[in-house]
């Protein structure tokens, strides 16, 4: 019998895409131990934002999280999502820097590592998977899913066998802007299936209304794990729900065998919550529904509101129409990079410079000169040769992985945080994002200080801490 195993992205995924990943430590603990008890194939439970999340708006220590969260959680694999070389900000590192985070998430807790690349370029894997296989963890490569003349079933079967080669446990199909549609996924899978070894996981979003039909065919082609969230936290931009996967699965031969009476008490946790933050307006009731624009313009729901946002400020929303279709001009351009964080805010600025300046390339985000030189990876097709010249003139383009032209890091970073220094994993929450993490910091420190001073003995002048 093929079970179909799931995994909850409930305490990652589903509040970052619904509800800005302000999901608190405080609200997850009293679930831990009856997700605990599912038996899922793993929780996501950490990396994408909400690591930035945690520093940045909840004064909370990321690690800490996946400390208290793994403590509770003691039958189930945890996982987290890492953007390659970019571990979780928006940069390349160097090599020592994505090694020590790797090692330090496992030592917390981490069980399993997603690891993607914006431009699906294997190299910006390689630390992260050495290191990830090196400290005892499952190294997950995940394919960023897109569409256009150059994404098709050989590309990414042929990156997939890469990922394979370079040591990965598993691979996923990461579609974050839920367009990979049903009769794909079979097709794509059964290949996957039929050329790699490892489990093949799928992972979607229910933007665009077509993701539970997608996990279906998917399974019907040999998918080994799908991604879903718990029904209050499903949907929109979350995932697909788990319950009705569950429901439509069981006795199947691809019944997953998880319990709908545990997996409803569940929900009738997140309930609550769920009206919660309806209520306080950090769910917008907008991104609840089906977004069928997506399937249209190819591009994730994010970065719609994106370029909404960006021309709203520039008093130019009448453009909208003109950046939409200027959007996939610059894509292809740019040798079609998969609209993912960071390419797809690259390309949606471009886009955006390109309308309204009213001539294309007169403006340039350095971003955009750095990827056109090689410095994010290789583009998926060369990049129009005009286009280049326009954007770098005649720069030297590098040809070999990025993080070999960074020097080692870690040592600087410690230097510059040193004096708020209380473990060792806060030298990585600052090397990813430095000011957030110093605001942070002090914090931290003043909260201890208040209460030294609150507990300092008057008679004995002393300090008990
Ligand atoms: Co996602």
């Amino acid at each position: 019998m093929t079970k179909i195993r799931i995994t909850e992205t409930v305490l990652r995924d589903a509040h970052q895409s619904l509800l800005a990943t302000r999901m608190k430590t405080e609200e997850m603990i009293p679930i831990i131990e009856k997700l605990d008890k599912v038996g899922y194939n793993s929780l996501e439970m950490w990396g994408g934002a909400t690591f930035d999340s945690c520093l940045r708006f909840l004064d909370e220590d990321p690690w800490e999280r996946l400390r208290i969260i793994r403590k509770s959680a003691k039958n189930t694999k945890l996982q987290m999502l890492l953007r390659g070389q970019n571990i979780l900000g928006y940069k390349h590192y160097a090599d020592d820097v994505v090694s020590e985070f790797v090692k330090k998430s496992i030592y917390n807790g981490i069980d399993i590592i997603r690891i993607f690349d914006a431009l699906n370029d294997v190299r910006n894997l390689e630390t992260a998977v050495k290191s990830t296989l090196k400290e005892g963890g499952h190294a997950q490569c995940a394919l960023s899913y897109t569409t256009s003349p150059a994404h098709n079933i050989e590309y990414y079967v042929k990156k997939a066998k890469d990922m394979e080669s370079l040591g990965a446990n598993s691979i996923c199909i990461k579609d974050m802007s839920g367009i990979l549609t049903p009769y794909v996924a079979y097709e794509l899978v059964k290949e996957l299936k039929n050329t790699v070894k490892v489990p093949i996981q799928l992972h979607t979003h229910a933007t665009s209304g077509i993701a539970s039909m997608t996990y279906l065919k998917a399974i019907e082609a040999g998918v080994d794990v799908v991604d879903t969230a718990i029904s209050p936290l499903a949907l929109g931009t979350s995932q697909p729900p788990t319950e009705p996967l569950v429901a439509s699965l069981k006795n199947t031969e691809y019944d997953t065998g998880l319990d709908l009476e545990l997996l409803n008490e569940i929900a009738e946790y997140f309930n609550p919550i769920r009206d919660k933050y309806i209520k306080s307006g950090l769910i917008n009731p907008k991104v609840l529904g089906v977004n069928a624009k997506t399937l249209i313009y190819q591009v994730p729901g994010g970065m719609l509101s994106n370029l909404i946002s960006q021309l709203e400020s520039q008093n130019k929303l009448d453009k909208f129409d003109d950046v939409l279709k200027e959007v996939p001009k610059v894509r292809e351009e740019l040798g079609f990079p998969p609209l993912v964080t960071p390419m797809s805010q690259m390309v949606g600025t471009q886009a955006v410079f390109n309308v309204i300046t009213e001539e294309r390339y007169k403006m340039i985000p350095k971003e955009i000169k750095d990827y056109v030189k090689g410095l994010y990876g290789q583009s998926t097709v060369p990049i129009n040769e005009n286009i280049k010249e326009k954007i770098i003139g005649n720069d030297e383009v590098i040809k070999g992985r990025p993080a070999d032209l960074i020097k080692p890091q870690l040592e600087g970073f410690k230097e510059e945080m040193k004096e708020y220094l209380e473990q060792e994993e806060d030298v990585l929450s600052y090397a990813l994002f430095p000011q957030v993490a110093m605001n942070f910091f002090k914090k931290r420190w003043a909260k201890k200080y208040e209460i030294e001073s609150t507990l300092y003995n008057e008679k004995e002048k002393t300090h008990p801490i």
